[in-house]
């Protein structure tokens, strides 16, 4: 619509106006007064017709830019509620990870199912080392992890199984649990994992995850926790119970969350936690690499000990799929907290392609829920938390927690 076309048009009217002025300006007799009348009338037409352009162009040029704003909107239309949702571009520079400048931009990594990559995080002498002296005289490991290698490739299409992910990682200890062998971790990270019947999902995520979390150093368990039976689908309160189970298995002060099916293409989007609570899915692959909305915290994020409790947990009444991610931010600014997000560069993430869950459908009581977070979260939360774990497993590459949290 908006091509040479248009700017064509203009400059042959401006021609075409200008010519009773040139006739003018020659000063002729009679005869030539009809000829100008007649250029005149001309010259109007066509100015006319100009006009008629401009203005049907620029009526196409406004719906345009009317269609790529609805489209915008359209994107978010089954989210909005109270909450302004804009498409926030993430600034690819400026960055709240520290020191991230001091790792050196790599191209990715080869880290893709078929490829043998070996043993990325240890020397087997620092192994022997770890059995006959445990924790003497280690150093504390450096604030950035030298193992680091930056953009990682991922992809989904080769299918990975357990015995293989098992040799790749030989120093995931039973319960997917790791330390470095030559350094004491910075952090002591429990990953917590909302599951049901995901198992495909699952493999790629520890395929990819575990040499990454080793990687950056981490003193780390993943928990897989499992909701029992047919009923709707609860994350919240399921993040809630991976929370209070791996409490009791040691001594962690720091929570990552993360759904099963998103994979960091960067290992520089370090699984920990900072001084305020972290976004970590910050540029995902199904939103085009941004963020969908400012408020946004859904996919990964992690949180200090002192942090959660702060806020009392999450909520345990949102069942089935959306809102509780906007029910936890409503809780963290409610406290006065805001969220810390890696640059949208080391933010980017991938999510495993797949159809909607069964017994997961749209909670049609989301957007209410998340109108009164500031009123019912004293009362809901870890606080108020109840289950029965119906069975705990030790794998070889995570612990698996079977739970019932009900129905609602
Ligand atoms: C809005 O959409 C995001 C992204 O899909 C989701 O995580 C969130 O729970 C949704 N919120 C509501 C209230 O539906």
């Amino acid at each position: 619509m908006r091509g040479p076309r248009s700017a064509f048009f203009p400059i042959v009217c401006t021609l075409f106006v200008s010519c009773p002025e040139v006739n003018h300006g020659t000063g002729m007799a009679a005869d030539s007064t009809v000829r100008f009348t007649l250029l005149h009338r001309t010259c109007k037409l066509v100015v006319l017709l100009c006009f008629l352009h401009i203005s049907v162009t620029f009526f196409f040029y406004v719906r345009s830019l009317d269609i790529r704003f609805a489209f915008v909107q359209n994107q978010q239309s089954h989210n909005v509620s109270t909450q302004a949702n804009r498409v926030v571009d993430l600034d690819f520079t400026s960055e709240t990870e520290p020191k991230e400048g001091e790792t050196k931009k790599a191209e990715p990594a080869e880290l893709v199912p078929k490829e043998e990559t070996g043993d990325e995080s240890q020397a087997p002498e620092d192994e022997k080392k770890k059995a006959e002296e445990p924790e003497k005289k280690l150093e504390k490991c450096p604030e950035t992890s030298p193992l680091l290698v930056g953009p990682l490739r991922i992809e989904f299409n080769t299918p990975v199984n357990l015995d293989q992910i098992k040799q790749m990682n030989p120093n995931v200890q039973p319960g997917g649990r790791f330390r470095p062998g030559d350094c004491v971790a910075l952090a002591k990270v429990a990953i917590i994992i909302p599951f049901r019947r995901r198992d495909e999902h699952l493999k790629f995520w520890l395929f990819y995850l575990h040499p990454i979390l080793q990687r950056q150093q981490l003193d780390y368990g993943v928990y897989v926790i499992n909701q029992d039976g047919e009923a709707v689908f609860n994350r919240a309160k399921l993040l809630n119970v991976g929370y209070r189970e791996a409490l009791k298995d040691y001594d962690y002060e720091c929570f990552v969350f993360s759904d099963v099916d998103l994979i960091p293409m960067d290992d520089r989007n370090i699984y920990r936690c900072f001084s305020q609570p972290r976004h970590l899915s910050v540029s995902m692959d199904k939103f085009g690499f941004r963020l969908p909305y400012n408020q946004y915290f859904g996919g990964v994020s992690s949180m200090s000990k002192e942090q959660y409790l702060k806020i009392n947990g999450f909520p345990n009444n949102y069942w089935g799929w959306g809102g509780e991610d906007d029910d936890i931010f409503n809780r963290l600014s409610s406290r006065g907290m805001s969220i810390s997000r890696p640059s949208g560069d080391v933010g980017k993430c991938r999510m495993i392609r797949h159809d909607r869950d069964k017994q997961n459908d749209p909670n049609p009581q989301r957007f209410d829920r998340i109108a009164h977070t500031r009123d019912t979260m004293h009362k809901d939360g870890i606080n108020s938390l109840s289950y029965n774990v119906v069975k705990t497993e030790r794998l070889d590459l995570f612990t698996k927690i079977t739970v019932d949290v009900g129905k609602p």
